[in-house]
């Protein structure tokens, strides 16, 4: 069993010891409107605001070999031309080391008695990237030696840039000075934007035209000027403009040298794009070249940007008897909540960034991860996500983040969708009691003039699903509801045709039980908000939650679990009846979340059939026996091979739906089990099993009845995150966020069962001592009140 590296949990760093990973490891960097994605080997790329319309540089997609494209430094020693993170040129190291931490990535390499280490991060007041690059001649012999710092331009727009060379192999154009290379591409036309690559002392030679710092047929890893420690000092037209800047230094025994690259992005307003004619105007770029022209510069940004996490992670800490517990909540799980709040599911090592913008009950459930971490971002977000719902209660199912309209490409129709509006803001009232949210204005689909106040979108999103019910008395599914490949109305046999976005057949009366689940948990979160607020809608809530119980008794029920749904002509989906698909999780999961016929027993039996049907080594599958063939009339679940995402994968997402179910109705040791498995830090997988990033929950790891059961895929942007994250602090740990203060109900195995929990909330700080016991009250109920309390309590 080979590894990879190791949690260095002091640092709040992940250590990868070794280059050649299975898959690219990955981080993030940034915190506003400007990121980046960088792997082990400084691979990646970054964007401003939008990944796919402000890229700023190129990434080859599932390239060969895999990862190209990054910030590649290359170092010509004698004979030897090497990179410190390995990659591009493969070049064998004596050390490598990648730390990615919150914010920042540290690679350092050593090749012949020559370190470099490099630092990478997003600063918090600007929008770039600094690359510190630090060389010591560890050696007894005096070094003169080559560097090359190498980027390769995007042509802004990701998608055209990989599509319209016609045009793109023209357009190309740069501006170079002795410290700085801009790229200028279409800033003669519409754009007011451009991008730098500067450096803090003047190079000794520069390359902008691809081909001749390659030469025609290399690739990144055989630089012809790097080779031959030379550089051409070429000026781009069109083809494809990068920037490479050649450093000729000399370093004595024991000697440091120190380089700080900016990599930045500029907008310029229009009436001062220029200095002179065609001659773009750098002073933002100098401004932001000159906030990092000195290590001590540096060293405070970088110390501001460690600050900004040590205080967003300082919000909520757990000391347990469970490192790998602690590790995830305090680190882990809420670095990757921020995350994919920032990224919705746009931009990854398996997302494009080009197709996907912020999706709406992404979004939604993203908020449940980071309301405690940036409530304000939190507010903003569920306004911008409202303003994109019509007057009838539907919404786009997506937006794109740099308009924050609505994205017409990829249809609307879910039937879930407005319920998870609910959700979001629930979550957000509940940690911040801040209900002016509730009088705030928002528009329709952005038009101006057709605002209602946000309470006004909820209740309009409750009564679209209250009242588009189908035969049975249950929410129609629509397109489909969160399980995206559900598409009970699509009926395509087209391979030409897009599961996601293809026009339904009309007239279908599909039913989803998943969403009846949704409806019944939500609409009873609305109930008694609404009642907090005086309310009279809350009796009409209250009743169609209540026939909605009844249609799930009475129609949703199989006898050991509940049903998924009906299809288009009314046949059962996971049920027993079924040949394949007998039983899915997600309709276990939220049925089971809303208690619906708790007291007859239906949600113990429901979660007993999840383990029975569901469980295996490595959490728990979607639907069991996954469906072995096309069925054309459930649509794209069937498409996938048995075992693999939404066709019996386990799609992390919804393991803690049914963990959180489980915790509710008191089962410990299940909830604690589910949780262990499918949870990253307690290593069940092997580094090469796993493949993909051993710090971060992925959306899919392939199940029983996958060829490689156990494999990870779509690591990072997943609802997972928020999940794992809603689960384990307010159903695990128990500290459940309420209206007027914290409930404290854990459901954690005895032997783990006194931990202590330090926890900001609102203008308070909470530091709790927990002890459960066998015979304890379940849970206890601290008043918000503001101020710090230490608290001891016993449950
Ligand atoms: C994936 C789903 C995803 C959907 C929409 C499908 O191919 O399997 O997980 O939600 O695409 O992007
Ligand atoms: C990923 C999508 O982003 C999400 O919206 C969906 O609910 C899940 N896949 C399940 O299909």
């Amino acid at each position: 069993m080979n590894s990879y590296g190791h949690f260095d949990d002091a640092s709040r760093e992940y250590v990868i010891t070794r280059p050649d990973t299975p898959w690219p490891w990955i981080n993030y960097m940034g915190t506003g409107d400007f990121f980046s994605l960088i792997s082990n080997t400084a691979g990646g790329y970054c964007f401003c605001k939008d990944a796919k319309f402000r890229r700023i540089l190129r990434y080859r997609y599932n390239g060969v070999p895999m990862d190209a494209g990054g910030r590649y430094f290359y170092i010509k020693d004698g004979d030897t031309l090497w990179n410190p993170g390995w990659k591009p040129c493969k070049t064998p190291l004596d050390f490598y080391e990648c730390r990615h931490g919150m914010g920042y990535t540290r690679i350092c390499g050593e090749k012949d008695g020559l370190r470099a280490e490099s630092l990478f991060f997003v600063p918090l007041e600007h929008r770039c990237e600094v690359h510190r690059m630090k060389l010591v001649n560890r050696s007894d012999r005096p070094k003169q030696i080559q560097l090359y710092a190498f980027v390769e331009w995007c042509l802004w727009n990701a998608s055209t840039d990989m599509e319209n060379f016609q045009r793109n192999l023209s357009t190309g154009e740069v501006e170079v000075c002795k410290d700085a290379i801009y790229h200028k591409t279409e800033y003669r036309e519409r754009r007011n934007h451009y991008a730098f690559y500067g450096v803090n002392r003047p190079f000794d030679g520069f390359d902008t035209d691809r081909e001749t710092f390659l030469g025609m047929y290399n690739g990144f890893d055989a630089p012809s000027q790097a080779l031959a420690g030379t550089s051409g000092n070429s000026v781009a037209h069109g083809w494809s403009p990068v920037a490479a800047e050649r450093f000729d230094l000399t370093l004595a025994p024991g000697a440091m040298e120190e380089l700080i690259f900016v990599l930045g992005y500029v907008e310029n307003p229009a009436d001062a794009k220029f200095c002179a004619p065609g001659v773009i105007n750098k002073a933002p770029a100098r401004t932001m070249m000159d906030a990092f022209a000195t290590g001590v510069q540096a060293d405070a940004a970088f110390a501001a940007l460690r600050a900004y996490w040590d205080d967003l992670l300082g919000r909520f800490t757990v000391a347990s008897a469970v490192p790998e517990l602690d590790r995830t909540v305090n680190v882990w799980n809420q670095y990757q909540c921020m995350i994919t709040f920032f990224m919705s599911r746009s931009a990854s090592y398996f997302e494009s960034g080009i197709g996907r913008g912020m999706g709406f009950r992404d979004s939604n459930q993203d908020l449940a991860g980071i309301v405690h971490l940036i409530p304000d971002r939190a507010r903003q977000r569920i306004l911008d996500i409202a303003a994109t719902q019509f007057p009838d209660g539907g919404c786009y199912h997506q937006y794109q983040p740099l308009t924050k309209r609505g994205n017409n490409d990829i249809g609307g129709g879910f039937g879930d969708d407005p319920l998870w509006l609910l959700f979001g803001t629930v979550a957000y009232l509940r940690e911040t009691g801040d209900f002016t949210i509730l009088d705030e204005p928002v528009p329709f689909d952005n038009v101006p003039g057709s605002e209602v106040t946000l309470l006004e979108h909820l209740k309009i999103s409750f009564r679209r699903v209250a009242t588009h019910l189908g035969p049975h008395g249950l929410p129609l599914i629509g397109r489909a509801d969160w399980n995206d490949c559900l598409n009970l109305n699509c009926f395509s046999l087209d391979p030409d045709e897009s599961f996601q976005t293809t026009e339904n057949v009309a007239g279908g009366q599909a039913e989803s039980l998943m969403i009846a689940g949704l409806f019944v948990a939500e609409g009873k979160d609305f109930a008694e908000l609404l009642d907090r607020l005086g309310d009279a809608d809350a009796a009409e809530v209250r009743t169609a939650v209540r026939t909605m119980e009844d249609a799930v008794k009475k129609h949703g029920w199989d006898g050991e679990w509940f049903l998924r749904a009906y299809d288009f002509h009314g046949g059962k989906i996971g049920s027993r009846e079924c040949d394949e698909g007998k039983i899915f999780i997600e309709s276990q999961g939220w049925c089971a979340m809303a208690r619906i016929g708790a007291d007859e027993g239906l949600c113990d039996k429901a979660l007993d059939s999840a383990v029975k049907h569901l469980e295996c080594e490595h959490g728990l599958v979607l639907n069991a026996p996954a469906y072995s063939s096309y069925l054309y009339q459930y649509g794209e679940i069937s498409s996938y091979p048995q075992g693999y995402k939404e066709n019996g994968g386990i799609f992390c997402h919804n393991n803690p739906w049914v963990i959180i179910a489980e915790a509710m109705a008191g089962h410990v040791e299940d909830a604690w089990r589910h949780y262990t498995k499918i949870t990253p830090a307690f290593g069940q997988q092997s580094h090469d099993l796993r493949k993909v990033e051993p710090y971060v929950f992925c959306q899919m790891v392939a199940g029983a009845e996958a060829a490689r059961p156990g494999e990870g895929k779509n690591s990072w942007l997943t609802g997972t995150a928020a999940w794992t994250w809603k689960c384990v602090s307010e159903f695990i740990l128990g500290v459940k966020p309420q209206y007027d203060g914290l409930l404290i109900e854990p459901c954690i195995p005895l032997r783990y069962g006194t931990y202590r929990i330090h926890r900001r909330f609102r203008d308070a700080t909470y530091d709790i001592t927990v002890h459960s016991t066998e015979d304890g009250p379940g849970k206890v109920f601290i008043p918000y009140a503001p101020g710090h309390q230490t608290i001891e309590v016993i449950v």
